[in-house]
């Protein structure tokens, strides 16, 4: 047994997170573990991996039989143990070999030596099929391809356990592939792996045993091969789940929005078209998806339109038929947009601050009474949002720093769901998010059409773009490339329109 956790308990105030959590892990072995959002999953990672000490938690941890007491993450590492955490934590001005050997910096004579950390990274990255310069700043990767360096720093420590919480949540289906392909081969190598997912798909496809926690307890541990999905949910969430996805039929309005010959330029390369005359409309009360491959300007679309690009742009933007300028974020929320970004820390989310603080950031003026905010109303509506979005804290006076991944991801909904928006762009909004909660929020946001708001939807999850939309959109390098129906869309048109055939 490479691995043993015993009795694990965590408190943290106001919140039991994990008791009595016994779990073991083989070399070799991949073990998946499995919850819905807040069941403890992260939490047991960072015991594992010293972020949460030796005595702030109870049980005990073996490795190969012996007792051991992290007090750090650098304790665990020299165990072997490295973790790949939920939330991306490198650091953005420093380059990708900097962040891969953070702390750890080969050097000859006390001076660093960045040829050898540059060749070292060169190695890491061609050994995951990956190919970008070592020296590129990793705030200008996308978060896809941070997550590809997250993974190649773990992979360099050389680790017997390795921890992915979440690592695919940001990949596409061809990255995700290479993942595996990755960490098929550790397995092999006799690496002993812990791999938290909400795509069953995935858990299903890796890993030798799964274990469900539900609120911070063990449910179920047991091989794949004796388990089903369905089995898996309902152990997750403690009932039988229904259909996942709404019956959508939604009866359109006017022109909402409309986009024509919209160009984006790179930021970098100011005569480099990222994307190539837009132009598209969406209605009142229609959802339209927008699909294509990672790199294939979705999110840049989004943010043009926003107003939140720092390159030039040029085109024409219409909100109900009245041409708009719309030159700032303000500007968007004015004209009534509201954007659900895909990534939280950097632009939806005021990590330190209590969940109500957060909700009603974008809707303060809502709240103004005189020249104070009404900070009942605001506690009162942040209740609603809590209790319809099914948001686990202990009270709107959480900070969001400390709930889990995906309890965050619904404080960013929430949050402009508040601002009353005529139309909603939605960018991978149900990344880690659970199987129970997506199916809330998927009805949230089929009601919110019926309501008479436009929705624009980003997805890289195929199933989640063919299962809401009206109509979708597809983009590949920068063009329309493919339009469908709800009735007519396939996977298998929307790959081929995705990837330009
Ligand atoms: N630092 C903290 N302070 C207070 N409560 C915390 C802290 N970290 C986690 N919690 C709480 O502990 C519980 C378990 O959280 P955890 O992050 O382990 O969930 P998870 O299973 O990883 O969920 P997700 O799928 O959303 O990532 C949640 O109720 C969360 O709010
Ligand atoms: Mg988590």
């Amino acid at each position: 047994m490479l691995l043993r956790m015993r009795s694990i308990t965590k408190q943290f105030p106001g919140v039991k997170a994990l008791e009595d959590v016994n779990f073991d892990l083989f070399e070799g072995e991949c073990h998946a573990l499995v919850g819905e959002n807040g069941a403890g999953k992260s939490t047991l990672m960072k015991i594992l991996s010293g972020v949460y000490p030796c005595g702030s938690y109870e049980g005990e941890i073996f490795i190969d039989g012996e007792q051991k007491c992290f007090y750090s993450v650098k304790d665990a590492e020299k165990a072997g143990i490295a973790i790949i955490f939920q939330e991306l934590s490198l650091v953005k001005e420093l380059s990708v070999a900097e962040n891969i050997f953070l702390g750890r910096e080969p050097s000859r004579f006390g001076m660093i030596n960045r040829d050898l950390m540059e060749r070292k990274t060169q190695e890491i990255l061609q050994d995951l099929h990956f190919s970008i310069d070592p020296r590129t700043p990793i705030g200008e990767l996308s978060i896809g391809k941070q997550q590809i360096v997250e993974i190649a720093k773990a992979l360099s420590k050389q680790a017997r356990i390795l921890l992915l919480d979440e690592p695919t949540s940001a990949l596409t289906e061809s990255e995700t592939e290479t993942l595996f392909e990755i960490l098929k081969k550790l397995k092999k190598r006799n690496v002993g792996m812990i791999y938290i997912s909400h795509k069953l798909e995935e858990v299903f496809s890796i890993s030798d045993r799964i274990t469900v926690l539900r609120d911070g307890k063990t449910v179920k541990t047991d091989l794949k091969e004796n388990l089903t999905k369905n089995q898996v949910i309902s152990l997750m969430v403690g009932r039988e789940v229904e259909s996942v996805f709404p019956k959508i039929s939604h009866s359109f309005g006017d022109v909402a929005l409309e986009v024509k010959n919209l160009n984006v330029y790179d930021t970098e390369a100011p005569n480099k078209r990222i994307l190539k005359n837009i132009s598209f409309h969406v209605c009142k009360g229609e959802i339209l998806g927008i699909a294509g491959l990672m790199g294939a300007g979705r999110t840049e679309l989004l943010r043009a339109i926003f107003g939140d690009w720092n390159g030039k742009v040029t085109g024409e933007i219409f909100i109900e038929g009245k041409k708009v300028t719309i030159n700032s974020p303000l500007d968007a929320i004015r004209n009534k947009i509201a954007f659900v970004t895909e990534d939280r820390k950097r632009y939806g989310l005021v990590i330190e601050k209590s969940i109500f603080e957060n909700t009603t950031l974008a809707s303060l003026k809502k709240f103004a009474k005189g020249f104070v905010t009404d900070k009942i109303a605001e506690i009162k509506a942040t209740q609603e949002l809590m209790d319809s979005l099914k948001i686990k804290a202990p009270s709107p006076f959480a900070t969001v720093e400390n709930l889990s991944g995906g309890n965050q991801q619904k404080v960013v909904l929430g949050k402009w769901l508040l601002t009353n928006p005529k139309i909603m762009f939605l960018d991978e909004p149900t990344r880690g998010i659970d199987v129970g909660a997506k199916r809330e929020f998927y009805f949230q946001i089929d009601s919110l059409a019926k309501q008479g708001r436009a929705i624009v939807l980003v997805s890289s999850e195929l199933p989640e773009v063919l299962g809401l939309s009206d109509r979708i959109l597809v983009l590949h390098e920068g063009r329309i490339t493919g339009e469908f129906l709800r009735s007519e869309a396939t996977p298998e048109k929307i790959m081929q329109a995705a990837t330009g055939l």
